[in-house]
């Protein structure tokens, strides 16, 4: 931040940045100017980034969406899995119990939320290997291999794969609304096909994308969540006594983890008419990114904010986003998460992290999180 001030133009990807915590708040906050409805990421397919679900979509039509999607998803509802959450989470730890060793990722934190969205969409868990696959297309962590010196044929390359990756991933979808609507089940999808707002449904676009949006959005973040908490109790090892003794602590800790390794990392929006940032003049139609890993860390709001503490109060870090995109999935990956260190911790008394690889992180812009946690 003192490097760069608090707003910079990004040249290669044509961007601006804003990294402040109160400028951050400020984009995410003010959706009439800077609007959700379209990426500052020119490679993905238009179709992914404007006007679909409740990420990519302005007032009113986003207060439609989100009240029909909420209606699927109530605090109620989430609060409900909390007993088989707990359940899944025994299961894959009664796996790798024996064998004395795991890796968090692939053992623990990447089936954990898969198999609980499969659950409240009413699929198969069995199709989580493609799930995974999908999920990781979508996130542009898999792209190592792809050349970014020629900006054109990258971005060629991304909206291909990611035109594949929907076309399978809708398919596959197509086919849960056909089964649920002929037989209407007590899940997800049959409840999105249910919910009205206004005599008005969800048509069956809209479902896809929530669908697809659940799927990615939903799973590898909280993966990362939970991924990242270890790797901070790792790091600090008091913090992992603290909480073996009181595991009532956890929520807070998890807080913090929001706070310092964010899973989600920024915000995309783009200027619906010319507005200045600290003397910087942007024009309409221009995107901006807020980064929420730099908010986070922004030492007007958090004190010390290298400190990896688990007692800050208030800690309104801005780990899920802010304002009226605020993450809908946050009670459910707060609980998961909770549920999940909970038992971890109550099960193994002593979790050490193998120090013979050095931690290799998933390499994506908008989010962070170790590719894989050897314990
Ligand atoms: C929105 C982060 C888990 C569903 C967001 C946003 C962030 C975020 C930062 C705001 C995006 C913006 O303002 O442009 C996270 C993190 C998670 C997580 C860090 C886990 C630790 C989940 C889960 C679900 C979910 C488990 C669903 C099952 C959504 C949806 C939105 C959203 C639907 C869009 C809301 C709207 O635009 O109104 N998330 N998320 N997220 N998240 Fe999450």
């Amino acid at each position: 931040r003192t490097e760069f001030g608090p707003v910079s133009y990004n040249e290669r990807g044509k961007f601006w940045e804003v990294f402040g915590y109160d400028d951050v708040l400020e984009l995410a906050s003010d959706y009439e100017t800077f609007s959700s409805d379209g990426s500052p990421f020119a490679e993905y397919p238009e179709e992914m980034t404007k006007g679909q679900s409740v990420l990519t979509t302005d007032p009113p039509r986003h207060r439609q969406l989100r009240s029909l999607v909420s209606q699927a998803f109530t605090p109620r509802a989430i609060a409900s899995m909390a007993p088989r959450i707990a359940e899944i989470t025994n299961d894959l730890l009664d796996q790798v119990t024996r064998q004395g060793k795991m890796d968090v990722i692939a053992d623990f934190s990447y089936p954990l939320p898969v198999i609980v969205i499969a659950e409240m969409l009413g699929v198969p868990s069995e199709d989580r290997a493609r799930f995974k696959h999908w999920s990781d297309q979508m996130v542009v962590s898999e792209y190592e291999d792809l050349s970014r010196d020629n900006v054109e044929e990258y971005n060629k390359r991304v909206r291909t794969i990611m035109r594949q990756t929907l076309d399978e991933l809708y398919d596959y979808f197509r086919q849960v609304l056909a089964e649920r609507r002929l037989r209407p089940q007590h899940d997800l999808v049959s409840a999105l096909l249910a919910a009205q707002i206004e005599g008005e449904s969800l048509f069956e676009q809209g479902i896809l994308a929530f669908c697809s949006l659940l799927l990615v959005a939903g799973n590898i973040t909280t993966t990362n969540l939970i991924g990242n908490a270890l790797l901070c109790f790792d790091e600090h090892p008091e913090v992992m006594e603290q909480l073996h003794a009181r595991p009532e602590l956890i929520p807070q800790a998890i807080e913090e983890v929001l706070r310092y390794r964010p899973p989600a990392l920024l915000v995309g929006r783009y200027a619906t008419r010319p507005v200045e940032i600290h003397g910087c003049k942007i024009s309409t139609g221009e995107s901006i990114i807020g980064w929420l890993a730099s908010a986070n860390f922004d030492p007007a709001q958090f004190p010390d904010p290298q400190r990896f503490d688990i007692g800050r109060a208030p800690n309104r870090h801005l780990g899920f986003g802010h304002g009226i995109h605020f993450c809908l999935g946050a009670p459910l990956a707060r609980l998961e998460t909770k549920i999940a260190l909970s038992i971890l911790l109550e099960r193994f008394e002593h979790i050490r992290r193998e120090r013979l690889q050095p931690i290799e992180t998933i390499r994506s812009v908008f989010i962070m999180g170790p590719r894989h946690l050897p314990v």
